[in-house]
């Protein structure tokens, strides 16, 4: 067995420290996707660069246009695996900001959580990688292993700047044994899971022109098309309401049949329906024949309206027939769906699906590879070993609905384990109001990062040894 004991005591002892530290991150609004707030981004930027530093890092900026990838290392272990953690600074918008208890950039205790933008998504569960290399070094003044750092600030818009680094540098400056993330959850309090698959994304916008300008729906109303209806025509479209199947031609085709072990796997999880209609507010699911709840929201891909918009949005009632109208469309992919072949269908269907009348545009706005990852090997023996050692429980392997754009990149460009180590809880509301991270989730995941490091170095010493 490893002993992480000495570098466990210096986390208690530091664990307020630490706190203060995650408080002050969240308090930068690091929203990626809004212009407006490109200056808290880089200042965000600047933030965790000097943080990286005290851990003991030799840190660079790396500029691909975009926001700035912070990228730290300390490979004072020559000979030794080098652990590549991956994580990202940047956060999601905050509206409906009106549903938010208090101001999303002023983390706040609520029991044992912090609430905050960014406070599990991906602040709080990255930091914890940091903390861990820090308290190590401080104590012992070395790893066991290699470590590199590269935090990312347009995740949560699109991640251009991290997918032309990491494909140009080809495993290069990058080279590793294997890369850590934890942007995920666990399964449920207590019981930690590692994340073996993702879902990729093709993001679409559709654009309906109609009239060349807002008519009045009385004089004009009947004759002519409403781009609005004309939307609601397509969208109806894109899903059968009966099976639930997608239906764009040729969706389904790349879709990889799940393995009966996955299925059973699945299949076990606990899963209580009534609980999880109670705790997100509806009364039914839905979702593709044949298959179950837990399977809609990881292994099968969706084709969702994320907004719509055009018309008369004000108070009260106006009489108009509007001159365009606008949605924006994703499509979860999964395993071996191509994001690029897949816009290109959607944007066929569409057209073909168009009522007379109106002109569509249809942009592709952005897109991710589904991924698929190992489920065996030392690295993965070795994180599973560290979450069983900290939560008391063997980690379930799942497969997560959401999408983290460069892990498939990862694997297939550096050709090591990914290992998605989540400490993130089911209930942490990422992207929704009131996001929070539990903080004992914190000082356990900082726990279970140096257990981690010391796993991984002892997996050199049973190669060395014999
Ligand atoms: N951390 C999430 C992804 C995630 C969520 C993984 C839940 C596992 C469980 C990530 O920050 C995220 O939100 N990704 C976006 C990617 C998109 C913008 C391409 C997503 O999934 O919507
Ligand atoms: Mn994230
Ligand atoms: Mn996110």
């Amino acid at each position: 067995m490893s002993d992480t004991q000495d570098v466990l005591s210096r986390i208690d002892q530091q664990l307020d420290q630490y706190t203060e530290e995650l408080f002050e991150y969240l308090r930068i609004p690091s929203i990626s996707t809004d212009p407006a707030y490109d200056a808290e981004v880089e200042r965000c930027s600047r933030f965790i660069e000097e943080r990286m530093q005290e851990a003991g890092l030799i840190t660079r900026r790396i500029d691909e246009g975009g926001h700035p990838l912070v990228y730290g290392e300390w490979m004072g272990a020559p000979g030794r695996p080098t652990i590549l953690f991956y994580g990202h600074y940047d956060v999601q918008p905050v509206d409906p900001i009106e549903l938010w208890r208090h101001d999303p950039f002023e983390p706040t205790r609520e029991g044992e959580n912090v609430v905050a933008r960014g406070a599990t998504d991906d602040k709080g569960q990255s930091y914890t990688h940091l903390k861990a290399i820090g308290a190590m070094l401080a104590e012992r003044g070395a790893l066991p292993v290699n470590v590199k750092m590269l935090l990312e600030g347009e995740e949560e818009s699109g991640g251009e700047a991290i997918e032309k680094y990491v494909t140009r540098d080809a495993g290069r400056e990058l080279a590793a044994d294997c890369v850590v993330v934890s942007d995920s959850s666990m399964f449920a309090p207590g019981q930690p899971s590692i994340v073996y698959g993702l879902r990729g994304m093709a993001y679409m916008e559709i654009k309906v022109q109609g009239p060349n300008r807002d008519l009045h729906s009385g004089s004009f109303g009947g004759a002519v098309v409403n781009p609005l209806n004309a939307m609601a025509e397509i969208i109806a479209k894109l899903k059968d309401p009966v099976s639930g199947r997608i239906l764009i031609p040729g969706f389904y085709d790349e879709v990889r049949d799940l393995e009966s072990w996955e299925r059973q796997e699945i299949a076990q999880l606990p899963f209580d329906e009534a609980a999880y209609r109670a705790e997100i507010g509806v009364p039914a699911l839905a979702g593709e024949e044949g298959y179950s709840p837990l399977e809609h929201v990881s292994v099968r891909p969706t084709c969702d309206v994320n907004g719509i918009f055009g018309g008369y949005q004000g108070q009260g009632a106006k009489t108009v027939l509007p001159s365009w109208g606008g949605a924006k469309i994703s499509m979860r992919l999964v395993p071996d769906q191509d994001p690029k072949v897949i816009a290109q269908r959607f944007e066929e269907h569409v057209r073909s699906v168009a009522p007379a009348g109106v002109t569509v545009e249809v942009t592709d706005l952005h897109g991710g590879p589904p991924s698929l990852l190992v489920t065996d090997g030392p690295f993965m023996e070795a994180a599973m070993a560290a979450m069983e050692e900290t939560w008391g429980a063997r980690p379930l392997r799942v497969r997560e609905g959401g999408s983290i754009p460069i892990v498939g990149t990862f694997s297939q460009v550096l050709d090591v384990p990914v290992l998605l180590m989540g400490y993130g809880l089911p209930d942490d509301r990422l992207h929704s109001p009131n996001e929070k991270f539990s903080l004992e989730q914190f000082a356990d995941g900082i726990r279970c990062t140096a257990r981690l490091l010391d796993r991984v170095g002892a997996i050199a010493d049973e190669s060395s040894d014999g």
